[in-house]
């Protein structure tokens, strides 16, 4: 349909198309605006109406899509591969991730894009070249714009249009809170505890083999382990990192620390080998002193002590693990460490 087959009546005002001519102060001629072409939507109500509907489609898919990115989130493994022709293997999440995220982007631009090429006000203005600073009455007049401009986009009467975008522009922003969730699982309990256990033995770090008393001479410094992790476990890092241990055997009449003689057996201690300060694994010990030291930022612990810090910067003593002999003769644990191990975190209260 062409603005020749609409009845007068129908067709909106004609603009004005003043054309001005050449002078001595304007030399060139004003050639005046083009012959305006009315847009169906205009003079059809019914092709408003479908455009109405496909701006109305495009939020809606784009509702659809933020929705997806979040199902894409939580259900597809991390580690899930598809084949995407022609471009080959891609990992599933992030190939949904991109997808989604990239569709509801694009059907909120799209969907404003059409709604202001098809329905808005398609009034060709023309506006003298003026300063640059605006006057007051120039902002008053954009204000005044802008006003009309708001009133002509007709939000108020277009309610599905309104509505829809509302919804796509409020639901959008869920993708990137979502997206915080990749920042880590939170940690629970899990720096609470590590693998010890009342009656776990302790099992040397460099024969495999579980320790007796025996084993662990004075002035030594022993690794040992928890019975049961083997470097093959799936989780050997993340439980080593905890669980380590440093045993060594004092004189009990140099040890000072009245809980960690109850702690000892036979004047062998057993310390976290994980630094207070920011987690380095601790690996000389200075027999004629006692000190534990660790070489990363040289924190010194007293091991005859409580392995209270005697110099650097970490922040609280070792945690000592309680042990005691089962009835073969092995060492083993007699629970797990009263407090988390390593360095300090804001759950440590
Ligand atoms: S990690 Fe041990 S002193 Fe810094």
């Amino acid at each position: 349909m062409s603005s020749q087959d609409i009845p007068e009546e129908n067709l909106p005002a004609e603009q004005d198309a003043t054309v001005a001519v050449a002078d001595e102060k304007h030399p060139f001629a004003d050639p005046g605006l083009p012959p305006h072409e009315h847009r169906i939507q205009d003079i059809d109500e019914r092709a408003a109406k479908r455009s109405e509907r496909t701006v109305a489609l495009l939020f809606t898919a784009s509702m659809l899509a933020t929705v997806g990115f979040i199902a894409s989130f939580v259900t597809i493994p991390h580690d899930k591969s598809i084949f995407v022709f022609p471009i080959g293997h891609l990992n599933a999440l992030n190939f949904a991730l991109g997808l989604t995220l990239g569709g509801a982007l694009f059907c909120i631009g799209a969907g404003a894009v059409h709604w202001a090429r098809t329905l808005m006000s398609d009034v060709e203005v023309a506006d003298e070249r003026h300063p640059i600073e605006a006057s007051p009455e120039v902002k008053a007049k954009v204000m005044a714009d802008f006003k009309q401009g708001a009133k002509e986009s007709a939000l108020g009467r277009r309610k599905l249009i309104r509505n829809t975008m509302f919804g796509a522009l409020a639901l959008f922003p869920l993708s990137g809170v979502v997206l915080l969730r990749d920042l880590g699982p939170l940690p629970g309990t899990k720096l609470r505890h590590t693998l010890w256990s009342k009656g776990k033995l302790l099992v040397n770090m460099n024969t495999n083999e579980p320790l007796r008393p025996s084993d662990v001479a004075v002035g030594s410094l022993t690794f040992a382990k928890p019975e049961g992790l083997e470097e093959h476990d799936h989780e050997f890092q993340t439980e080593i990192a905890k669980a380590a241990l440093m045993i060594v055997r004092l004189q009990p009449a140099d040890i000072k620390d009245k809980r960690e003689l109850e702690w000892s057996h036979e004047g062998i201690v057993a310390y976290s080998k994980i630094c207070t300060h920011v987690g380095c694994p601790i690996s000389l010990y200075e027999q004629q002193t006692h000190h534990a030291l660790c070489p990363c930022h040289q924190s010194t612990f007293d091991l005859a002590d409580g392995a209270r810090v005697i110099f650097g910067p970490a922040g609280h003593a070792l945690p000592q693990l309680r042990i005691g002999v089962n009835d073969e003769g092995y060492l083993e644990a007699l629970g797990d460490f009263e407090e988390p191990v390593g360095p300090a975190f804001w759950e440590r209260g």
